[in-house]
């Protein structure tokens, strides 16, 4: 089975992905990680000298290569990744897609010192991830077939409700 973890920066993707990931004794892979494998550079530097746009190409083009001609993995994904239609429609095709829905002041706890995300440098975080979170909120929930709400939660307690309800997910989808 694959899983596929879509959220909000600082929603815990990773951290979960890793619990899911050992528990399944299956491969996390990670789309920044797998980027910054391919080009030598941080996502920061890409941001810098090549743009966003070229980030996003990036992105797709991960999705197109290896990853989906295996199986049996948990992938955790970019924050901005499902913003693209051609992404998500490549994510469900790929697997079960389980959005982790994060609150504005849990992202901000989790991210105040960062310095690695490009979209959160400089000015009012606090209103750059408000902002981001409401136009984002309802494309990651049309783009999953599982919500999870995180805050407050363990990373071992998410993903126990990642095994439950894919389940239950699995047995209507046969
Ligand atoms: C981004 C999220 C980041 C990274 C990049 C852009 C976004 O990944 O891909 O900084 O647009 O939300 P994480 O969600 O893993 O932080």
């Amino acid at each position: 089975m694959n899983i596929i973890l879509i959220g909000f920066m600082g929603a815990g993707k990773t951290t979960v992905g890793n619990v899911v990931a050992e528990r399944l004794n299956q491969p996390l892979f990670d789309t920044d990680q797998l980027i910054e494998q391919q080009t030598g550079m941080s996502i920061s530097k890409i941001f810098e000298i090549y743009g966003e746009n070229e980030f996003r190409r990036l992105e797709t083009e991960i999705l197109k290569g290896n990853l989906s001609a295996n199986k049996d993995w948990v992938l955790s994904v970019g924050g901005g990744l499902p913003l693209k239609e051609e992404n998500r429609g490549l994510l469900k095709k790929m697997g079960i897609v389980v959005y982790l829905r994060v609150q504005p002041d849990t992202v901000l706890q989790r991210l105040k010192e960062d310095k690695t995300r490009p979209l959160l440098q400089g000015g009012d975080v606090k209103q750059k991830v408000e902002s981001l979170l409401r136009q984002r909120g309802t494309i990651y929930e049309e783009g999953a077939d599982i919500v999870i709400d995180v805050d407050g939660k363990a990373p071992e307690n998410i993903a126990q409700e990642i095994f439950t309800k894919t389940y239950c997910l699995d047995s209507k989808r046969i």
